[in-house]
């Protein structure tokens, strides 16, 4: 640890700065495309938000714009099925990092249908598979969650780019029809995925995703709230998690140069989870080859060295 975190002067200057400097850079990737409702977005929105535990907002460009969580709702996803599930959850889905692309097939085979952690897509569907069957309507539990947790009551899935996932979603079937033929899939396939695409349709600002993740940076306490969403063993799984997997395969790089948990998703967001002190979430729709937002990435690795941020 490297003790508490330095105080900018200004911290909403410093995210004025990072903006503006992402802003000349060349956006690093292509927007994804492969779920084509994603790919109309604009690829130069910018935003990002950092919420401290004692609920100073920081924020600067467009913070406040709803975007696709995608794999960033795996984290919400996992922190409702750790409440519902105790050990033998990690039964079904591991804890190591996987070293393959976030939607690879090959290992899931060579280990009967359990994947490597909750943040690859076969782990994330594990996941859904649990609150399916835990939940008589997952998705409105699922909407219902992060609306307490963010506190703004308007967040919803985006229908067209639910659609689109549904259509453009072989792969995710494949993983999931396989994880059943191990008897790793409880409920039935086409219902589990409905929910996982669901989940990744959901549309939250920087300035939601940085205030609902603060438990995280809170030993499992929902900071203003002071509500228990998870106890704080709880919170250090899914921080160990998110440090070991939460950037896919350059969860790594990731670790090696800003040392933060973090997850990532392809709608182009990243939240970072700085331990005591809050939560910065970042957003540009450009990702790079491992999936991840390249200039999103570049705001929360600049604002973490800035600030002397890193958890080892
Ligand atoms: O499963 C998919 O393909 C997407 N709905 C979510 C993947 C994702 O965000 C991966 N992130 N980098």
């Amino acid at each position: 640890m490297e003790g508490t975190p330095k105080q900018p002067k200004n911290c909403g200057s410093l995210l004025e700065e990072l903006v503006e400097k992402a802003r000349q850079q060349a956006p690093g990737g292509q927007v994804a495309d492969y779920i084509p409702a994603l790919a109309e977005v604009d690829p130069e929105h910018l935003g990002i938000a950092v919420v401290e535990l004692d609920g100073t907002v920081h924020i600067a460009g467009d913070a406040h714009t709803p975007f696709s969580i995608q794999s960033i709702s795996k984290v919400f996803g996992l922190a409702i099925a750790m409440q519902r599930m105790d050990d033998v959850l990690w039964e079904r889905v591991r804890m190591e990092p996987s070293g393959q692309a976030f939607n690879s097939i090959v290992q899931l085979e060579w280990e009967h249908g359990i994947p490597r952690n909750p943040f690859i897509n076969a782990g994330a569907i594990v996941i859904a598979d649990v609150l399916v069957s835990h939940y008589s309507a997952s998705k409105t539990a699922f909407v219902q969650y992060v609306r307490q947790l963010s506190g703004n009551p308007n967040i919803h899935a985006n229908h067209r780019v639910w659609e689109s996932e549904k259509e453009h979603g072989n792969r995710n079937a494949a993983l999931a029809y396989l994880m059943k033929s191990f008897g790793n899939i409880e409920s039935e396939v086409p219902e589990v995925l409905d929910h996982y695409f669901f989940q990744c349709s959901v549309e939250m600002s920087c300035i939601d995703l940085a205030k609902s993740l603060g438990f995280l940076a809170n030993r499992g306490v929902q900071p203003g709230t002071e509500q228990v969403i998870c106890d704080a063993r709880s919170a250090h799984r899914i921080n160990a998690l998110l440090s070991t997997s939460g950037m896919y395969d350059q969860s790594g790089e990731f670790a090696f140069t800003v040392g933060l948990p973090a997850k990532s998703g392809v709608g182009g967001g990243i939240v970072a989870v700085v331990p005591d002190y809050g939560v910065i979430a970042a957003w540009s729709p450009p990702l790079n080859r491992f999936g991840n937002p390249t200039r999103a990435v570049e705001m929360v690795t600049q604002f973490a060295e800035r600030l002397g941020l890193s958890v080892y």
